[in-house]
């Protein structure tokens, strides 16, 4: 067999080309085809005769050689989805007379991906997994500050859109006042949990919109070498646990107070039992001897002392008992206007209110509450007293009630414009015996009492104070169940 000439040996190698081959004019126009193309009638523009499309493709190696007069290489036109990237066309000029002539496009398919490169895309896949859905904000960034990663949670936790830190955040924008100084600071020296770490920092950090956020930062530095080239943080967001440690730290205090309360309650009860009977008896019999026997007047008057302090210690252990709830109850629906307005018309009376404006604003819709008229009687004389008391006599007392329709309760408040209750001393104002009155004025039993009173029936009293701004009680109490709308009610 002769042995084939160049020319043929070269048709020939064009045409056993497994991909396509085309020569390409100008305008686009297909002037020859070969190599996997070989032998098909393709004519008109090749965007036309290959892809269907009216215009020639985005980014198309041809119409980059057109322009640059050089070699140029781009993925196959038309088709950019995860398979057909994998073929890439190069494209280069064919000169004639130092003139572009046209430009010849060679579709060429890279070799297979090598199965340790496969391995690393999918490691590189699921580190940013990893870090896209971890639950603490992550972010890093280069020497300059740049962010170069941040996860959903670091948008969470910071207001910033994955793009927009992305694009434009500098790493020192989330430290308020330079803190990011001594954060790279504690990382460079060995003493917070070796050299380019730092373990357990708690910082506060700042969202977008300037609130700061409670942060326990775990960082540190990525070394190439010995050469700094970025660092990376772990934020975990502190605010839920914050939340709830105070919730928990409520709840133990109430929990203290409640224990207080029904330890000293029954050891009232049992000293009440005791005096009561006595007390009884002194009582009586003081009365029979000033009954009975003709005495001299000084006689008569020691001895009506002594009944009216007896008289006085069993009033005190009637409110003892009542403090610790060992007299009998009676729970009917009940006006509490009507139960402040008596209330407020039997002190009226008294020295100590003459000088006091009183302003009432009682809620002519007042649905009726479920209650212990004695008992509420005592709550807001005790109430009120205390307010009148405070203001030594002078000043404004406000009694409003108002109904809460939507939490099923009332609200009855009374203010004072008296000196108000000092910080150090309101978490204190309900527990028994805590007074600060002279001694001989108070027992303080008048607020724990109260506090007891509105536990009972299913309510909440609250004080809140500004010191020199007066003080105000606030009682919640449940509307009485057969009101309409009170279904939700304790
Ligand atoms: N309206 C108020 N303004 C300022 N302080 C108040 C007011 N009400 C109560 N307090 C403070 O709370 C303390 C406790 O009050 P509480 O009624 O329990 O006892 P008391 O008034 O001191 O004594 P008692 O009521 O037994 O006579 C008071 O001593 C006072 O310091
Ligand atoms: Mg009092």
């Amino acid at each position: 067999m002769a042995d084939p000439g160049r020319g043929e040996l070269l048709l020939r190698a064009v045409e056993s080309y497994p991909q396509r081959m085309l020569v390409i004019a100008p305008d686009f126009r297909i002037l020859a085809a070969g190599g996997g193309a070989a032998g098909s009638s393709l004519e008109g523009p090749c965007h036309e005769a290959l892809f269907g499309r009216s215009e020639p493709c985005e980014g198309c190696a041809v119409r980059q050689v057109l322009a640059t007069a050089a070699p140029a290489w781009s993925p196959r036109c038309g088709e950019l989805d995860e398979a057909s990237e994998r073929i890439c066309v190069y494209a280069y000029p064919l000169f004639g007379d130092g003139r572009l002539e046209a430009v010849v496009a060679l579709e060429i398919e890279p070799a297979p991906r090598s199965l340790l490169e496969e391995q690393l895309r999918r490691s590189n896949a699921f580190l940013r997994n990893l870090i896209t859905s971890a639950v603490d904000g992550v972010i890093a960034a280069d020497r300059k500050g740049r962010v170069i990663i941040f996860n959903d949670a670091a948008a969470e936790i910071f207001g910033y859109t994955v793009e927009e830190a992305l694009a434009s955040l500098d790493v020192r924008q989330i430290y308020p006042d330079g803190l990011e100084r001594e954060v790279m600071r504690q990382l460079r020296s060995p003493d917070h949990g070796g050299r380019g770490k730092l373990r357990s920092f708690p910082v506060e950090v700042l969202h977008r919109d300037g609130t700061r956020i409670p942060i326990n930062l775990n960082a540190a530095i990525v070394y190439e070498g010995d050469r700094e080239v970025a660092t990376i943080g772990f934020f975990h967001d502190l605010r839920e646990r914050l939340r709830m440690q105070k919730e928990l730290e409520k709840t133990q205090l109430q929990l203290l107070q409640a224990e207080k309360m029904a330890s000293l309650g029954k050891l009232a009860a049992g000293v009440a039992h005791q005096l009561n009977n006595p007390l009884g008896g002194i009582i009586l019999f003081t009365k029979l001897i000033l009954e009975e026997y003709p005495l001299p007047e000084a006689a008569r008057e020691d001895l009506n002392r002594v009944l009216n302090d007896a008289q006085r210690c069993r009033d005190t252990v009637k409110e003892l008992l009542e403090f610790t709830r060992q007299t009998r109850h009676l729970m009917r629906p009940h006006d509490l206007n009507q139960a402040i307005a008596r209330t407020l018309f039997l002190l009226k009376s008294q020295s100590l209110f003459h000088n006091i404006e009183i302003d009432t604003r009682l809620d002519p819709g007042l649905p009726p509450v479920t209650s212990d008229i004695q008992q509420m009687n005592h709550l807001f004389m005790n109430l009120i007293l205390n307010a009148a008391q405070a203001m030594e006599g002078n000043g404004r007392l406000t009694v409003s009630t108002r109904h809460l329709p939507e939490a099923g309760r009332v609200r009855i408040e009374i203010a004072d414009t008296g000196p108000g209750i000092p910080p150090e001393v309101l978490p204190h104002i309900f527990e028994p015996f805590f007074t600060t009155k002279p001694e001989g004025e108070g027992t303080g039993l008048g607020l724990s009492l109260a506090y007891g009173i509105v536990q009972n029936h299913g309510g909440v009293l609250t004080a809140v104070s500004e010191p020199g701004r007066g003080a105000t009680f606030v009682v919640e109490l449940p509307v009485h169940p057969s009101h309409g709308g009170d279904s939700r009610s304790e």
